[in-house]
């Protein structure tokens, strides 16, 4: 069997030797035009007039665009339908295209694109959770509100009560390869477009709305990315619909791609988050009520918004049973980057806030932090049926359902965290740690353990599904294709190891193709962790059919039972005979048998209101745990990472160095957002960080010197693609140790608890030791 195994990333040595063909560099017929956006200067206005003629003017340029030359829909949107490719009339935010420049070359028409005169009448823009609260500025009408219990009336019979807030910063993808996409003009007026995209459907169907086309009148083909880590589910849409319509209007290919600065300057980021909490616990630590508050930033557009933010919601539990919670989530409509899908899809700035709650109660009662974690665990899937150990003694108490009203009946964070404790030896260095402290006054260390639950699958139930096209060749060689699409994962590893698995054949007897909207219709993005999941399975429904028809042909011919004809190490055995796979194929074909076949699969079991806040949103969870230690300067505020020790599930893992390779980049990409990744607007609306030199990103050195990294022994419960599990985002949020141990470290200048926001820059961590060393 192929699945199970170590192999390592397809198109790895052509990523190491620059040959990994990504958009920009296909090859491009003479005359290729290049695109470039002029954009607004401003946050929030009305536009008086646009004065073009020195763009026109300009070397090279072919041709200018404003909305008025778009000849249908003028939207990019994914959900509303409130996102003009070019602006009409009004701009939110800086940086929003307003216009469109075709040259001869990318240089040239970026040069034209800073020459447009735009006179503005300018509007005070709203930047904080402050002024879009004061003017009730939002999407939804109001604040969504779940709850479980009845938090605000078990309050009062709380023993001890605390409340808190914590500001984490938005981050932005930075995504190696940027957005680009390449668009060729095809006989009566069809378009085939190149798109770096997680979801070529949407393209698909954003060109087509466009060019008032039907779908199949686009085809979209996407080879891989250089990384989309959620960027790329939306983002890609403007310049495909770009590239498209210009590819028609002027019978040319046309490419766009962003430079890094207008990337970061035009694309929307990871929404940042304001949480506060009120919780009432008892002396043991354990959670008896509490409420959330989340304020998102979700800048000028609705995008995808209203889920990322559901699904912070959704986390704002993590691995903590609650009993009585309600969770308030403001939506907010701010005259930024519209904020998008980013790995975890909201779910860690929903999951950060409880981390931080345990961290709290733990400083007020003088516990370890990792006892009240486990104090409200949800009970051991296994103890359910047979209480053991430490998590039982509460469990009389647990309901182990969600705020959500899921059950969790997978739960094994109790015996994962045991692993983890005894690896890392974890209590052996807190109390080192401490000693440490006492001894060393400039210096000072800080560990933590934080837990991750992960829900899978996407919360709007249609998206949970996948199709696959499989070819079996005369020759045997197999052509696989489906809905996914390849950002660095390892997805067509993968699934092609699932395709091996089937014809007992080896995965150098599998070509994995670019995703194609031709091969396979309306897909999902590949997103929510899922691609495995989804394609995976629809790949075995395939390739299980055309084994069936190859079975019972060879049975037919050599008199035996179809089920028993096996296929195993490259060859085909029926009865007595034994041929070589390729030779089994060439039968069937000579004998009219179709080798070509479709797959499809749903996850089943799912149903949820969003609305209500109730049902089954997941098929299952993710689960994992790391251990963070960090010291801290307190002189100067600079912070490292010292040592990191991560346990994580996923599943019976497909292949697992490719699973290690996710978590270590989850949990580095992780820790980057609540360290050193700092996204900074000024009080016009302009992000000052829109480049390298001032967006810092973990670097190879900032890597943690110690970085043990281990797989949790746990097929799925649910009946998965070979029992695995989802492993794209879930490690991003162990990256959250790292932030609560620097508060560990902080912790050690005084008695106040530190409340530091996210990224814990310098900055922000020399000013919670002034003010934990004041008191105050
Ligand atoms: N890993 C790499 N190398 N590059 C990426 O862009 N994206 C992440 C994760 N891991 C990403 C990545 C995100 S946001 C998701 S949702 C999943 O991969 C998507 O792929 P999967 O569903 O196949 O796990
Ligand atoms: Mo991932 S944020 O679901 O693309």
């Amino acid at each position: 069997m192929s699945v199970h195994k170590s192999l390592a990333h397809d198109s790895g040595p052509l990523h190491v030797t620059g040959q990994a063909r990504y958009v920009d560099d296909i090859p491009t017929p003479t005359g290729t035009l290049h695109l470039a956006f002029g954009v607004s200067s401003v946050a929030s206005a009305r536009i008086q007039s646009v004065d073009l003629s020195a763009v026109q003017a300009a070397e090279g340029v072919v041709a200018v665009l404003t909305a008025e030359d778009l000849p249908f829909a003028n939207d990019v949107s994914p959900s509303i339908h409130d996102e003009p490719l070019l602006a009409t009339g009004e701009v939110h935010y800086l940086g929003q295209p307003i216009f469109l420049v075709v040259a001869t070359s990318h240089l040239a028409a970026r040069k034209a694109a800073r020459l447009g005169q735009i006179s503005y009448e300018t509007r005070e823009p709203i930047l904080t959770v402050e002024a879009a609260m004061t003017a009730n500025s939002r999407f939804e009408d109001g604040p969504r509100i779940w709850q479980s219990g009845d938090a605000l009336g078990e309050f009062s019979s709380c023993p001890n009560r605390i409340t808190g807030q914590l500001d984490v910063g938005g981050q932005e993808h930075f995504y190696l390869e940027g957005q680009a996409s390449l668009a060729m003009p095809q006989e009566n007026g069809d378009v085939l477009v190149h798109a770096s995209t997680q979801h070529p459907t949407e393209i698909q169907h954003k060109v087509a709305e466009a060019l008032g086309l039907p779908m199949h009148g686009v085809r979209v083909e996407t080879r891989r990315m250089g990384g989309g880590f959620g960027g790329k589910e939306s983002q890609g849409n403007a310049l495909a619909v770009a590239c498209a319509v210009v590819a028609i209007q002027t019978g040319k290919p046309c490419k766009m791609r962003y430079d890094r600065d207008d990337d970061m300057m035009i694309t929307g980021k990871r929404h940042d988050i304001r949480v506060s909490y009120d919780v009432g616990f008892d002396d043991t630590g354990r959670v008896r009520a509490i409420e959330f508050k989340h304020y998102m930033r979700c800048g000028w557009a609705q995008d995808l918004s209203l889920p990322v933010a559901d699904r912070a919601m959704l986390h704002a539990d993590n691995a903590y049973d609650l009993p009585n919670i309600r969770i308030e989530s403001h939506r907010l409509k701010t005259n930024h980057q519209s904020a998008t899908a980013f790995r975890g899809f909201g779910g860690p700035q929903g999951m950060i806030g409880i981390e931080r709650v345990m961290d709290h109660i733990a400083h007020k009662l003088g516990m370890d932090p990792l006892a009240v974690r486990r104090a409200n665990y949800y009970d051991e899937a296994d103890s359910l049926s047979e209480p053991t150990g430490s998590a039982a003694e509460t469990s009389h108490q647990k309901l182990n359902k969600t705020p959500y009203g899921m059950k969790v009946t997978d739960f094994v964070l109790g015996r994962l965290t045991q692993e983890l404790e005894a690896s890392s030896d974890y209590h052996a260095r807190r109390a080192a740690i401490a000693d440490w402290n006492d001894s060393n006054p400039v210096l000072k260390r800080g560990i933590s353990l934080t837990p991750v639950k992960f829900g899978i699958s996407f919360t709007l139930t249609h998206l949970n599904q996948a199709g696959a096209l499989v070819h079996v060749y005369q020759d045997g060689s197999v052509m696989l294709n489906h809905g996914g699409t390849e950002m660095g994962q390892g997805l067509f590893q993968k699934v092609a190891q699932v395709a091996a698995s089937v014809f007992g054949i080896g995965v150098d007897q599998i070509k994995i193709t670019a995703t194609d909207t031709a091969k396979v219709p309306n897909t999902s993005a590949t997103a929510a962790s899922s691609g495995a999941d989804l394609n995976g399975m629809a790949v075995r429904v395939a390739c299980e059919k055309l084994r069936a028809r190859i079975a019972t042909h060879l049975a037919e011919k050599h008199s035996c039972e179809a089920s028993a004809v096996e296929f195993s190490d490259g060859n085909v055995i029926a009865g007595s005979h034994r041929v070589s796979f390729a030779e089994a194929a060439s039968a069937a074909y000579q004998a009219r048998v179709s080798l070509s076949a479709t797959g499809f699969y749903k996850t089943p079991d799912l149903q949820w209101d969003r609305i209500a806040g109730k049902g089954r949103p997941f098929y299952y969870f993710a689960y994992g745990g790391s251990v963070t230690e960090v010291v801290i300067d307190t002189l100067t505020g600079e912070n490292r990472i010292l040592r990191a020790d991560i346990l994580h599930d996923a599943g019976k893992s497909l292949n697992p160095v490719l699973d290690i390779g996710q978590i270590e980049g989850g949990y580095v990409q992780g820790a980057g957002w609540v360290t050193t990744e700092e996204l900074v607007w000024d009080d016009t609306g302009n992000l000052r960080t829109h480049a390298p030199s001032t967006y810092k990103i973990p670097a190879c050195s900032d890597r943690p010197d110690v970085f043990k990294v281990a797989l949790f022994e746990n097929e799925n419960r649910e009946n998965t693609i070979h029992r695995s599990k989802a492993v794209g985002e879930p490690p991003f949020m162990l990256g959250i140790s790292a932030l609560m141990a620097i508060s560990d470290a902080i912790s050690a200048c005084g008695d106040v608890y530190p409340s530091i926001d996210g990224p814990a820059t310098p900055e922000r961590v020399l000013a919670a030791v002034n003010r934990v060393r004041n008191g105050v």
